[in-house]
């Protein structure tokens, strides 16, 4: 395979929407901003087929030529994610249905039908034919399949996918019967006696099966996932030894991304935060659940220089915010940072989008000043390609829990996945407390601490490993409505939280969801918390209460607990608690598993550590408005301007450094 040897920098470069005139400019205002990679052919498909008998591809291959002159990596994309009007013209049925039947036309872009026998061969035969003619050019790098699977149409209810759903059905389940169990249709007389009375999991009456949304959403998952493995097949086939990625969405739900990495070479994500938050933690968790899916270093594919154009107002990057957040992606495993795009667009949905290059097309302006000074300063990170980030704590991530979990029909509507490990992961930030995220299925035993918040859906055998973990001097912390329901989405008899009451010591009588925006008190030592969301009635059976309910019929009853099993404990959070309270308890939690963080920071400023050939990188980011001031042990070399760095740390508002120091 291709390594990398440089930090890449760039972003989508579509010269095919410009006058050739402006090509030379590119490349000249590409190397003053230190550009080396760009992702180009995204959106070229209907250029490069004027019909299905013809192909053209005169122009890329003048765009690959003038890249391998000047030196520059050609993330070559398929172009598949915008079929051209005609095969909308001549096989309407490959475009996509919606829930209320109506078939979406061309005219925007993704509209494709993930199941069109018709889209699957057109996008293969052009894969074909793009695959063979650059396989050697020498500015081909990487492919990037597609763009953003799932982004618009990750579900579509046409005549096609309904057979293929059953068809998937069957093969899952075998024979109806056991369907029949699995989706619990004993209820409402929903028992079917024949694959073909299934249907998809349109328009109806009320409340759907939750089980047959749920493999809905495998299946369309797997059936868009199947697009990106057809092209990767041809793509290896053609061109052995060329990394395939595809840019995924990060917190995405329909995609799920554990599954997609295994057969990704290069994990990327596009990472659009809204500039009018202070500090995205979301956004800043999807680094690292991106890094989490290979556990391998990942590319920063997409972000915008300023502003976006899709959001009802949208805000600029203001000045070093741009920079800050790249080096917010770098610290967390990034190995190329990029944008979306090189030039900004006359035309079309996205002219108001921001650009490398703006529309003024002046390079003393303070965007593209920005933009050149990070690609040059880029430069000095090289020696990170490939570096680790070492974490002791892992938090569980699970697609297929996140689907159960926010079906309808809940007690509340209220507990969101990701705003819930959201909540979980800024406190822990907060405390520069480095995470991983995990699969389920992989292997916790070198971690010394693991959460799994919002587990609400775990298998048997997930039970069994935390049990094994915690009993092997594991600490685990999970919070309210886990550990409720199997991978059928059926409820673990014998009482709540079934598949976690041995290992957490309890057992919970009922659950007592809160209205929206009430506010209650848990009582603990050191003073009460502010609690949202959820109350519920928890019974000791082993466990030590470390709060306590203070309003209404539960006062008094244990609100969060601790559980000593084997050489570990386990810890559950029966409601959902200030932010400081998180910190205070997910600091003595921590402090108990041994994780620390890698330097201490005033408040406000971030610490992450990466390591690479013997060598400790400390990432030092203020994500604040103003100086910032700390003392550090010992001596290092500021990466990014080769000065030595001792003692008393200065960093300038929203500034950033990198500690660079051998190992001991
Ligand atoms: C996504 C797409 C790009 C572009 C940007 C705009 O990330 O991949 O083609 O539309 O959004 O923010
Ligand atoms: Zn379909």
């Amino acid at each position: 395979m291709k390594a990398q040897t440089e930090f890449y920098y760039g972003g989508d470069y579509n010269p095919e929407q410009w006058d050739e005139s402006v090509w030379a400019d590119d490349m000249r205002l590409m190397k003053k901003a230190g550009v080396n990679f760009v992702s180009i052919n995204i959106f070229s498909w209907a250029l490069l087929q004027p019909d299905e008998a013809t192909y053209d591809f005169h122009t890329l291959d003048r765009i690959m030529d003038m890249l391998a002159a000047n030196g520059i990596h050609a993330d070559l994309a398929t172009a598949t994610a915008a079929p051209p009007a005609w095969i909308a013209r001549d096989y309407p049925q490959s475009l996509p249905v919606d829930i209320n039947g109506v078939r979406l036309l061309p005219g925007s872009r993704q509209h494709y039908c993930p199941n069109s026998p018709d889209y699957k061969r057109l996008a293969a035969a052009l894969v074909e034919r793009l695959s063979t003619r650059y396989s050697s050019h020498p500015a081909l790098t990487m492919w990037h399949v597609n763009n953003e699977y799932g982004c618009h149409v990750s579900a579509c209810y046409c005549d096609t996918c309904k057979l293929e759903f059953r068809h998937w059905l069957q093969l899952k389940y075998q024979t109806i019967d056991r369907l029949n169990r699995s989706w619990s249709t004993d209820f409402w007389s929903q028992h079917y006696y024949h694959w073909n009375e299934i249907n998809l999991p349109g328009k109806m009456p009320t409340h759907h099966n939750p089980n047959q949304q749920a493999d809905y959403m495998r299946f369309m998952n797997a059936s868009i996932l199947n697009l990106f493995k057809m092209e990767r097949a041809i793509l290896r086939k053609n061109a052995p030894g060329i990394p395939v990625t595809t840019n995924l969405m990060g917190l995405h739900k329909p995609i799920n991304g554990f599954m997609w990495a295994k057969y990704m070479d290069q994990v990327s994500w596009d990472a659009y935060p809204d500039p009018f938050w202070n500090v995205p933690y979301d956004y800043f968790m999807a680094h690292d659940l991106t890094r989490g899916l290979k556990k391998k270093p990942f590319l920063l594919m997409e972000q915008a220089p300023g502003a976006v154009n899709w959001r009802g107002v949208n805000g600029v990057k203001t000045p070093g915010r741009m920079r800050l957040w790249s080096y917010e992606a770098v610290a967390h495993g990034a190995d190329g940072v990029m944008f979306f795009q090189w030039r900004a667009s006359r035309g079309g949905a996205e002219k108001f989008h921001s650009g490398m290059v703006p529309h003024s097309g002046d390079e003393n302006s303070r965007s593209f000043r920005e933009v050149a000074a990070l690609g040059q300063e880029l430069k000095k990170c090289r020696e990170l390609v490939g570096a680790a980030n070492p974490a002791q704590l892992a938090i569980v991530f699970d697609w297929e829990n996140w689907w159960a979990l926010e079906m309808d029909s809940k007690p509340s509507s209220l507990v969101r996945y990701t705003k819930q490990l959201g909540s979980y992961y800024r406190a822990l930030r907060e405390l520069n407390i480095a995470v991983d995220f995990v699969h389920p299925d992989e292997d916790l035993s070198a971690y010394k601490a693991v959460f799994a918040p919002a587990s609400y859906q775990v298998s048997a055998d997930f039970a069994e490993k935390v049990k094994t973990y915690v009993r092997n001097g594991g600490v685990f912390l999970t919070h309210f409505f886990s550990g409720i329901v199997d991978s059928n989405d059926r409820v673990y008899p014998g009482g709540y939280p079934g598949a976690y009451r041995d290992v957490l010591g309890i057992s919970i009588e009922e659950f007592a969801p809160m209205p929206k925006n009430q506010v209650h008190q848990i009582h603990t030592p050191e003073g009460d918390a502010e609690i949202r969301i959820w109350e519920e009635c928890i019974h000791l059976k082993g466990a030590e209460a470390l709060a306590t309910f203070k309003n209404g019929y539960l006062a008094g009853h244990p609100a969060v607990t601790r559980h000593t099993y084997g050489q570990g404990a386990a810890y559950y959070v029966g409601t959902q608690p200030d932010n400081a309270y998180l910190r205070k308890l997910f600091g003595d939690v921590l402090e108990e598993a041994g994780v620390q963080a890698p330097l201490t920071v005033p408040e406000g400023v971030e610490v992450a550590l990466r390591q690479n050939h013997g060598y400790d990188y400390y990432f030092v980011l203020n994500h604040t408005g103003r100086q910032k001031m700390f003392v550090v042990s010992g001596s290092y070399e500021d990466l990014l301007n080769g000065k030595p760095e001792a003692g008393m740390i200065t960093l300038p508002a929203r500034g950033v450094k990198i500690l660079k120091k051998q190992q001991q």
